[in-house]
């Protein structure tokens, strides 16, 4: 233990400016609180902002769980086991899981209460699935298919293990089973396979959670979540218990928790926030703002070519590029940026504000899910100080 104190002592110590490799001693050795401040970091470093953080994970949990319906967020956004289980701690029956890896790398950090939202299809994925749930029963798998449920039950019937099925219902523009006849169908399906349980049904409107202006958005989510409750009324009334129905979204957590039949809610982004949410509009105006912005790249000002021009280090490998609308600077409007290749970003002067080689600039992001995609930690910073790093151990699994 001793050795170890003077040697994190030696390491601060020695500079400030520390390499990745430092910091990773660092994490390795336990608490980084007190030892490790935003300036120390190299950028473009991703950062979330614990009490914007904390405020949000408080506020969705309150919400949710205040309106009687369960709460299992979507990892998607995050990738990352910590902040999983500080959901969880704060109320969370689980977390949502896009894919199989992704499960399989937060259930390796701890998360418990899984639901896998898209289909697991392929012979390996299935093993791999079946595997999975002998050490996770407790884990849900989607399906929209009916050779899949087959195939699912053949693989479980192998393993000696029952798994949990939730009918993915084709409710937006993406997966799942259509409505009606087929998705009754398949439920009876899945109730009739002896190595399947049914879970209930998942049901995401893509659609819904970015309409702009909440009126337009409740009309939007109210339709389309209509036939997952209608679904699982007629299940029951064919004697098929279904206890589940998933759905909603950082935009829709105030429509959905309103609507009866929705059991559980799994929003995402709404732990960090981004650009895209921002500009959905909320119940009072223009800016989305129930959620606070609590993730931002914070890069540094590597060259200012000419009076009005400045470039930062954080480019198109720090900041996902899939919306029309570029990084903010999070100070306000006056420092426009514009991507100006993988590893750089132009800023404007024109509106008179000066800026130096060496500053540190934050940047809040256009869309959080891909952006975090990008990067291996998360420095969770209060004020100057970062108090942890968490990994994003799921970061680039998407199997
Ligand atoms: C299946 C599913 N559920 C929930 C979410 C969470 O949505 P949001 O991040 O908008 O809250 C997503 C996001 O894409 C999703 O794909």
């Amino acid at each position: 233990m001793l050795a170890t104190g003077l040697a994190v002592a030696a390491v601060h110590a020695a500079k400030r400016g520390y390499s990745w490799s430092e910091i990773d001693r660092l994490i390795a050795r336990g608490d980084v609180k007190g030892k490790l401040a935003k300036e120390d970091l190299p950028t473009p470093a991703l950062i979330v902002e614990l009490d914007a953080f904390e405020a949000n994970v408080k506020k969705m949990s309150e919400h949710v769980l205040g309106k009687g319906r369960a709460l299992r967020p979507h990892a998607k956004t995050h990738k990352c086991p910590e902040i999983a289980m500080r959901l969880i701690r704060s109320g969370a029956v689980g977390a949502c899981a896009a894919k199989l890896s992704e499960a399989e790398a937060l259930a390796a950090g701890g998360v418990t209460g899984l639901l896998i939202t898209t289909a697991v299809v392929g012979k390996n994925k299935i093993e791999r699935a079946v595997a999975f749930a002998r050490k996770r029963p407790e884990t849900i798998f989607s399906v929209d298919n009916a050779q899949n449920v087959k195939d699912l039950n053949d693989a479980a019937g192998a393993g000696k293990v029952r798994l949990n099925a939730a009918i993915d219902l084709h409710v937006g523009g993406r997966t799942g089973i259509v409505s009606g006849a087929p998705a009754l169908a398949l439920g009876e399906s899945i109730q009739s396979m002896p190595n399947l349980k049914l879970a209930g049904i998942q049901a995401y409107a893509g659609q819904a959670s970015h309409t702009v202006g909440f009126e337009a958005r409740r009309r939007v989510s109210r339709e389309a979540m209509a036939p997952a409750v209608e679904l699982r009324q007629a299940l029951e009334q064919k004697g098929i218990p279904c206890p589940l129905v998933t759905g909603g979204s950082t935009g829709t957590y105030n429509i959905d928790t309103d609507m009866d039949g929705i059991t559980e809610l799994q929003p995402g982004s709404f732990v960090f926030m981004d650009i895209d949410y921002n500009r959905i509009g909320g119940q009072s105006g223009e800016v989305y703002n129930d959620f606070q912005n609590s993730l931002f790249v914070l890069t540094t000002v590597v060259s200012k070519p000419k009076d009005e021009m400045a470039i930062v280090d954080g480019g198109l490998k720090a900041f996902s590029t899939d919306r029309a609308f570029p990084p903010q600077w999070r100070g306000g409007a006056e420092l426009p940026y514009a991507f100006a290749g993988d590893e750089h970003g132009r800023l404007s002067l024109k509106g008179g504000k000066q800026v130096s080689v060496g500053d540190r600039l934050e940047f809040i992001i256009p869309h959080c899910d891909p952006s975090v995609n990008l990067y291996d930690r998360l420095f969770a910073v209060r004020g100057e100080q970062v108090e942890a790093v968490w990994r994003i151990a799921a970061r680039g699994l998407s199997q």
